[in-house]
């Protein structure tokens, strides 16, 4: 179970003569164990917030301290080996190697981490379990539909048990179906595992799931509230009249 804190998180990117702010000066913590909902108009910094905490990219200033460390600190090799041992990403595109079958896709990970043929079969029977894929573990991508993609993604994000899930719009693709399984199964993480998730997303069941849900504007937190009290919301913004025009 891992806790994050950022403060005052600050991406700027630069390209040639110009800069684009997409985090200004950005706090928020993730408690161990819980369900972060991230909700926000396109290009408020939402894949840039995931890439910094998941150490895929760095920022331009602030702090995340991962269980009290800071990451933005690390050297560049100590980095690679936080990502690959702290953190899983599911992205909206699924982004498996093409030509590796579903289970090669899971092993991937461990291969790169140095385990061994043993506990790369091992854990692969294990998540291939998981996702209730066991019957298309020998398929390449191409021949899986879009919601058999995203849970080999899902398995392949928990190749090396990390502690926390980052997720960018793991259901943007998928059929309302398809979508409640994926979001069950972050569901089944937090609770039978403990696994502390952050899901960037525009799918409004996400209140059936999430502990918190965040909404970010223009690189910024603004605003706070409970699954619960978002789903209230939605129900009411769903239930209510539409407005005379
Ligand atoms: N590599 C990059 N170089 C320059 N600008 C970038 C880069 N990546 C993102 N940006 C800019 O930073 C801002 C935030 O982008 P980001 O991808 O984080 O948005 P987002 O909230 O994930 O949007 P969406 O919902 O469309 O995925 C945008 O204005 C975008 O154009
Ligand atoms: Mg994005």
């Amino acid at each position: 179970m891992s806790e994050i804190v950022v403060k005052d998180l600050i991406k700027v990117y630069k390209t040639g003569k110009s800069e684009v702010i997409a985090l200004r000066g950005l706090d928020c913590t993730i408690k161990g164990s819980e369900v972060l909902a991230i909700m926000g108009p396109s290009g408020c910094g939402k894949t840039t917030l995931l890439n910094v905490i998941g150490g895929l990219d760095r920022p331009t200033a602030g702090s995340i301290r991962f269980d009290g460390v800071n990451v933005v600190d690390l050297s560049d090799a100590d980095l690679v080996k936080h990502r690959r041992e702290k953190v899983g990403i599911v992205f909206q595109f699924f982004n498996l190697v093409p030509t590796l079958t579903a289970r090669e896709n899971i092993e991937l990970p461990m291969r790169l981490a140095g385990k061994s043929s043993d506990q790369m079969k091992k854990r692969a029977d294990e998540l291939l379990k998981l996702v209730d894929m066991e019957p298309r573990a020998e398929h390449r991508p191409d021949e899986l539909s879009g919601g058999e993609q995203q849970r080999i993604g899902l398995a392949v994000a928990l190749a090396n048990d990390p502690p926390v899930l980052l997720a960018d719009e793991p259901t943007g693709e998928l059929d309302t179906q398809t979508g409640q399984q994926i979001l069950h199964l972050f569901k089944q993480l937090r609770d039978e595992y403990k696994k502390t998730i952050v899901i960037v997303t525009h799918d409004q069941r996400i209140g059936q799931i999430a502990d918190t849900v965040m909404t970010i504007v223009d690189g910024k937190i603004t605003g706070t509230i409970s699954g619960a009290e978002f789903s209230a919301n939605a129900k009411i913004s769903t239930e209510s009249p539409p407005s005379p025009s």
